[in-house]
């Protein structure tokens, strides 16, 4: 069995598992990490958003062989941790997530991790090209969500790009 290498949310990890098995299963089934969600397994629902090398991506769609041991995952739960204590909030959270709370944005909540981590990747990458949001970065955001918060997500991103 192929023994697959990545960092995930800052430690090295070691696990044997084929290279086929995608990482959503080797994140939520074999490591436990189970803020990235599960909604439809084919990289169409965005419910498992997480960043790779800082950037989004979708671990149902990724095989875990394709990894390299550089390659740094980062899920919700290793979020806040990517910021310095002094940015984050009186929940000691990211500064997005510190914004969802304060715009209560969940309803049902299986979207949120996934949502966050996209909003995210949006500012992060608007900064990288020297400007801020725009409505086309939110309409470029394809992560679905059943109990349609989209508008809270909005203000949400707003906020939490403000604090970032
Ligand atoms: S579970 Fe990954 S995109 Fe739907
Ligand atoms: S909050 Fe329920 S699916 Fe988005």
């Amino acid at each position: 069995m192929p023994r697959q290498k990545f960092i995930l949310n800052g430690k090295k990890v070691t696990i044997k598992v084929p290279d086929d098995v995608r990482l959503l299963w080797v994140l939520r089934d074999l490591l436990g990490v189970t803020g990235p969600k599960y909604g439809c397994g084919i990289n169409v629902c965005k419910a498992c958003t997480s960043h790779i090398n800082g950037k989004a991506f979708n671990p149902c769609a990724v095989p875990v062989g394709k990894l390299k041991p550089t390659d740094e995952i980062t899920t919700i739960e290793g979020l806040p941790k990517t910021v310095k204590k002094k940015q984050r909030g009186k929940h000691g959270l990211h500064p997005m997530q510190e914004a969802w709370l304060e715009r209560d944005v969940a309803q049902c909540g299986y979207c949120q991790p996934g949502q966050i981590m996209a909003a995210v990747a949006v500012v992060k990458r608007a900064r990288r090209q020297g400007r801020k949001v725009t409505e086309a970065d939110f309409e470029g955001i394809r992560n679905i969500c059943r109990c349609g918060t989209y508008t809270r997500i909005r203000e949400a991103i707003v906020e939490g790009e403000k604090r970032m």
